[in-house]
């Protein structure tokens, strides 16, 4: 079977900036549809020049707020990418939309342009925690949001952020028990990370506010995952959670270190060209981008590659493969200390497929660190 190839587009605009983001995001100050379709397009078809041409599996529209984007530009996309490279089988072909963009004869307009699969930043059912996260919408539009994507696309998903300061376990319990009455088949549960050079890591440095303990954020996962198994929606990614058979196949390709094009300001993207593994990146300001300035392209060494397959591995469920012969093993320090996470039950190694445990799981980071450096 051929490995899948998924297309990633960056629509770098919102129409507020969160004070948690670092995504490369620039308000919006409106946006010419023929410039964006032009730029995008190129960027699409001097890739397609590059590399072996193969059905797209999957295309993401994220953000920034693509339910911004003019949909003309999302229509010029999907056909490009449909001339150029062909759409298997049942695409999936994701955007992302915040609740103030819930807008449905929108919603059926970006349908029509192809757009079969919503994911909403929900973020919050709680109005005061929407204002301290900074969201433009309160939790009715959010309500109201959720029921239109999910009439207008076949495939829908939200986000909640979870572990802010001030939020009991008995809040996110509400929250999610909320959450779960949509019967969503797909739910993205995001811990708040303060990103350094955010609004957030100011007020933070400042002592404006501590982020929760982390004792709190551990019982705060745990809940999370026992809800949503209950519910019938699987913990197959670390911050992911869904039906068997509903899960984001684009974000598989980036979990599995499969090849993805990225276009758009700032995109990221990983290739494999004549053989070299290949990380790509477009320029971040829209104007570079619009101008249509290079971007970055450099081949991974297998010591970077590494690291990027475990780290991106061991956030599935299913892990990922490691066999004696891999180079991993060239490095003595890392069987050592593979073997103690090993032993203390925060990785499982079976059947060539190495995971982490739930314990793992939890602390995922630190056990990426142990096992990488
Ligand atoms: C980059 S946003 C794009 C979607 C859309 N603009 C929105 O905000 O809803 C994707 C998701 O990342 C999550 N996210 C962004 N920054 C985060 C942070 N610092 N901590 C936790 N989650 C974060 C949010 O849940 C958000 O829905
Ligand atoms: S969280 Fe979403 S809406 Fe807020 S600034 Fe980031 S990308 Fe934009």
């Amino acid at each position: 079977m051929t490995a899948p190839l998924g297309l990633y587009v960056h629509w770098p605009f919102c129409a507020r900036i969160c004070p948690y983001c670092d995504f490369n995001v620039y308000l919006n100050r409106g946006a010419d549809a023929d410039a964006w379709s032009k730029a995008l397009t190129n960027d699409i078809e001097r890739w397609a020049d590059r590399i072996e041409r193969q059905p797209l599996t999957s295309i993401y529209f994220g953000g920034g707020t693509p339910a911004l984007a003019p949909v003309s530009v999302v229509e010029d996309v999907v056909e490009t990418a449909q001339r150029l490279f062909g759409l298997g089988g049942e695409p999936e072909i994701t955007l992302e939309a915040n609740p103030n963009d819930a807008d449905e004869a929108r919603f059926d307009a970006l349908a029509k342009a192809g757009v079969n699969r919503l994911s909403l930043g929900v973020q919050s059912f709680d109005d005061r925690a929407l204002r301290f996260l900074g969201r433009d919408h309160d939790a009715e539009t959010a309500r109201r949001a959720i029921d239109a994507g999910q009439a207008a696309f076949s495939m829908s998903t939200f986000d909640l952020i979870y572990g802010r300061p001030e939020q009991s376990l008995d809040d996110w319990r509400a929250e999610l028990s909320e959450a779960l009455s949509y019967d969503p088949e797909h739910l993205s549960l995001y811990q708040l990370t303060i990103e350094p050079g955010t609004a957030f890591a100011s007020a933070v440095n400042a002592g404006r506010w501590a982020p929760a303990d982390d004792d709190v954020q551990r019982r705060q996962y745990e809940l999370a995952q026992d809800m949503t198994a209950a519910h019938g929606l699987e913990a197959y990614e670390i911050s992911n959670h869904a039906r068997p058979g509903a899960e984001s196949r684009h974000n598989l390709i980036y979990w599995r270190y499969h090849d993805y094009i990225g276009v758009g300001p700032g995109a990221h993207g990983r290739l494999t060209i004549d053989g070299k593994r290949i990380a790509t990146k477009a320029p971040d300001r829209p104007e570079a981008y619009l101008a249509g300035a290079e971007g970055e392209t450099e081949a991974l060494d297998e010591e970077a590659q590494l690291i990027e397959r475990l780290s991106m591995g061991l956030r599935l469920k299913e892990g990922v493969a490691l066999y004696a012969d891999d180079y991993f093993y060239a490095n003595e320090q890392r069987v050592f200390s593979l073997q103690r996470l090993l032993d203390e039950g925060f990785l499982r190694h079976d059947c060539g497929a190495l995971r982490a445990t739930t314990k793992g799981r939890a602390v995922l980071n630190r056990v990426l660190y142990e096992l990488l450096g």
